[in-house]
């Protein structure tokens, strides 16, 4: 039986780079389930589909196919056959996945797949519903967070480093209204899974982090074993 590390919780609070460090340390597969509905959304901006149309993204949800590859051990989101890991990772298609993420059209397709890759690899997956909803049995399960202030810091500076313009305060309310969307939708809403441990990564660096979640790891492995 595979081993099934599941992380989730809110935008910024550094479920990606965590869970990325995680799978290297342990030689798990890491899969970024943020990416496959942000590929969704990519697919919908692209085709001028509105985000609050959920006929129309019922319709085009059986003409998107999305899957994953990795390359030298990153992973890669493929829509239709192109690989569009490069585009996926902008406001404008967070927030649409936000907004998309909300429909059973979407979910259902992208839960499924991600339910087939934990079934055959040992996988660190990290997203809003993984310890809850994709995969109830994950033998970790994290709910990792921060303040919100620390969460709008983080991605400023990363826009800021890529040399993107950008406002903190308006990163700061555009996390507050994703929490809100991701936290308040009807299907699987973003919550800690009863059984899931929570980090608070606000006053932590990656390494504490890691070695936490690691910590955790050790401990369920040994349950797993007694
Ligand atoms: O983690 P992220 O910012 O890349 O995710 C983008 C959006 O996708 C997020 O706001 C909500 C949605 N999402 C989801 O509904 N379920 C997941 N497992 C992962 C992401």
């Amino acid at each position: 039986m595979s081993m099934n590390i599941a992380i989730d919780g809110p935008a910024g609070a550094g479920k990606s780079t965590i869970a990325k460090r995680l799978a290297k340390e342990l030689g798990f597969i890491y899969v970024d389930t943020g990416a496959m509905y942000r590929a969704m959304a990519y697919y919908f901006l692209q085709h001028n589909i509105q985000g609050d149309d959920e006929t129309a993204i019922a319709q085009a949800c059986p003409d998107v196919d999305v899957t994953i590859a990795y390359e030298n051990g990153e992973q890669q989101v493929l829509l239709n056959g192109s690989n569009v890991t490069a585009f996926l990772r902008t406001e404008e298609v967070g927030n649409m996945a936000s907004a998309t993420s909300v429909y059973p059209a979407v979910r259902t397709k992208l839960v499924e797949l991600q339910r087939r890759l934990a079934e055959r690899s040992d996988v660190v997956m990290d997203g809003r519903d993984i310890g809850t909803c994709v995969l109830p049995g994950a033998q970790v399960k994290v709910y990792l967070t921060a303040s919100t202030a620390t969460r709008a810091k983080r991605r400023y500076d990363e826009l800021t480093q890529k040399g993107e313009a950008c406002d903190l305060q308006k990163i700061e309310q555009d996390i507050i209204d994703r929490d809100d969307r991701d936290m308040h939708r009807e299907i699987s809403p973003l919550k800690q899974a009863a059984d899931a441990v929570l980090v608070d990564s606000s006053e932590l660096g990656i390494e504490e982090v890691v070695s936490e979640i690691r910590a955790i790891c050790e401990k369920a492995k040994k349950e797993r074993q007694a």
